[in-house]
C-alpha cells in the first residue's frame, strides 16, 4: 500500500491521545500488539494458542479467532491477559500483569491486535 504511511502519519498528527481509550490504534501501534503476542520473553501466546501468521502453536488454549464477537466486553478480554486466574483460579494461562510480565500498555496494545483477528 503506497500511502499507508502518509495515512499513519496524518492519523498520528490528528490524535495526540492515541493509544489511550477510545482512539483508533493505528497500524504500528497493532504491530507492536502483535510483536509482544509473539514474543516468547513477553506475551509467548503462540506456546498456547493458535494465531493467524504465527508458527508452531500450542494447543493448551482455544485459537485466536473472531475475537470481537467471542470478547465484546474488551475489559473481560484485557482481565483475561492481565490476569487470567481471577475467572479461572486453577487457568494454566500465566498471570502476565499480575506478574509484571507484561505492562497495562503492553497488555491494552495486545488487546488492540487481538480484536482484528
Ligand atoms: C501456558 C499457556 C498459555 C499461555 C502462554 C497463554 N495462554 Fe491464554 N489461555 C490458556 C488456557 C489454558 C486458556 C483456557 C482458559 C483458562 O484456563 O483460563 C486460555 C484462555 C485464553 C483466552 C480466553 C479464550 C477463550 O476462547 O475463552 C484468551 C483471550 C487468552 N487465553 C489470551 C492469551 C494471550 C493474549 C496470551 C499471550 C499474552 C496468552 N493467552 C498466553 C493458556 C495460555
Amino acid at each position: 500500500m503506497k500511502h499507508s504511511g502518509f495515512i499513519a502519519a496524518a492519523v498520528l498528527f490528528m490524535l495526540p491521545s492515541l493509544g489511550q481509550a477510545g482512539a483508533k490504534p493505528d497500524q504500528a501501534a497493532l504491530e507492536r500488539g502483535k510483536a509482544l503476542a509473539f514474543d516468547s520473553n513477553k506475551g509467548n501466546c503462540l506456546a498456547c494458542h493458535m494465531i493467524a501468521d504465527g508458527e508452531f502453536p500450542g494447543n493448551l488454549g482455544p485459537p485466536m479467532i473472531q475475537m470481537k464477537e467471542r470478547f465484546p466486553d474488551r475489559a473481560a478480554l484485557r482481565e483475561q491477559i492481565w490476569d487470567a486466574s481471577a475467572k479461572n483460579p486453577k487457568s494454566m494461562m500465566p498471570p502476565f500483569g499480575k506478574n509484571g510480565v507484561l505492562s497495562g500498555e503492553e497488555v491494552d496494545l495486545i488487546v488492540d491486535y487481538l480484536y482484528t483477528l
